[in-house]
């Protein structure tokens, strides 16, 4: 049931684009329509949202992160993110207008569905983003958008990923669209590009084979740093943590701009850092910002491993690797990124004889709080 593959996870990174199109499937259809009606929440109570809290943990929490972008930029509605586990501890503020949105894979950890419990005692309404049909944070949410990316039997998060964000990216889209476009033109035109991402997908996962043997020739590294901007910046979260659960490394992620304010000092003689670049389309001021924050480390004697867009070539004299991807919109750009980063963890947890289906010390679903 590994589809030929020693583990899970390989057949679970290799999956994606087949994942990716079946979360868009019969949601976005050809006339550039979106179709969430199934999500339970009447266009209506979405027009009177004026607040959204994003809860999930780890990886989920990562996709909440990049949803904020998208979202805050689409619908202009405040959009904050929380670990789950500490969101009901600390008194927030909810009521009938806030959307919680929690992201669960498998719909049972329990920190997430505390924070859904608290949630809807406050008169909030909870949407559940989920993949597991009939788990119980949709059950107890008052409505739900299933990613469908099929079993994910890997610990590690891959698949489940992709499409949370994808599902994401449709709520965002079509919360635009109930009310009202700012960025009208924008939003069709992404919805179209969205409708895309499974190609870009499967381009990714095409060129990703430079990144096994760098990670091969990294097993032996204590550290691995990770940089990001924007949505990169919760990407190269997910790149450490990935690193973390499968690798046992030390992985750390920084928001590039945060470097100079201290984690420049950890920076030494050949210490791998991994960058994640925003496309350098119409953002270039922050494009200009990422391709110092390389030159910075990589003058203190950084090795820098680059995952930027193909053709951006400001950033290929201070890349030591160079690692590219397809040109997607910035905001959908975590969907192209993250599978490097992937590619790159199991690799070096392979490397080092692990386990990449069941990493030491995790389970699947963490039932606990
Ligand atoms: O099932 P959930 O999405 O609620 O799980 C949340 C986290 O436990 C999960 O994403 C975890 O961080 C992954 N194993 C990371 O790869």
């Amino acid at each position: 049931e590994k589809g030929g593959y020693d583990y899970f996870m390989l057949k679970e990174i290799v999956e994606q684009p087949r994942a990716v199109a079946d979360t868009l499937l019969g949601r976005v259809t050809t006339d550039g329509a979106l179709h969430l009606d199934e999500m339970r929440l009447t266009p209506e109570q979405l027009r009177t949202v004026e607040k959204i809290v994003i809860i999930a943990c780890g990886t989920s929490y990562h996709a909440g992160l990049i949803a904020k972008y998208a979202i805050e930029h689409w619908c202009r509605v405040p959009c904050e993110v929380e670990v789950a586990s500490e969101f009901r501890y600390r008194d927030p503020i909810l009521d009938q207008q806030t959307l919680v949105i929690a992201i669960s894979q498998s719909g049972e950890s329990m920190d997430t569905l505390m924070a859904v419990r608290y949630a809807r005692e406050q008169r909030a309404q909870v949407l559940a983003i989920c993949n597991v049909n009939g788990s119980t944070i949709p059950r107890e949410a008052d409505g739900v958008l299933y990613t469908h990316a099929g079993p994910e039997v890997g610990v590690a998060a891959t698949k489940t990923f992709l499409t949370q964000l994808a599902a994401c990216y449709l709520i965002g889209l079509y919360l635009a669209q109930v009310r009202g476009l700012k960025y009208g033109d924008e939003i069709n035109t992404l919805i179209g590009q969205l409708a895309t991402m499974p190609e870009q997908v499967e381009q990714v996962l095409d060129t990703v084979d430079p990144v096994r043997k760098l990670a091969h020739s990294l097993a032996d590294q204590s550290t691995v740093l990770f940089l990001g901007r924007h949505v990169g910046y919760p990407v190269a979260l997910e790149g450490a943590l990935k690193l973390k659960e499968l690798a046992y490394m030390h992985a750390e992620a920084f928001a590039a701009g945060e470097l100079k304010h201290g984690p420049i000092a950890l920076i030494e003689e050949g210490l791998p850092v991994v960058v994640v670049v925003p496309s350098p389309e119409g953002r270039s001021v922050l494009h200009d910002k990422i391709v110092s924050n390389i030159q910075e480390v990589r003058a203190r004697g950084a090795r820098t491993i680059v995952i930027a867009e193909k053709g951006d070539e400001a950033v290929r004299p201070y890349s030591d690797v160079l690692i590219e991807i397809p040109a997607v919109p910035t905001l959908l750009q975590p969907i192209v990124s993250t599978i490097p980063m992937q590619v790159f963890a199991c690799e070096l947890a392979l490397a080092k004889g692990n386990d990449v289906d069941q990493p030491r010390n995790l389970a699947k679903s963490v039932t606990v709080e």
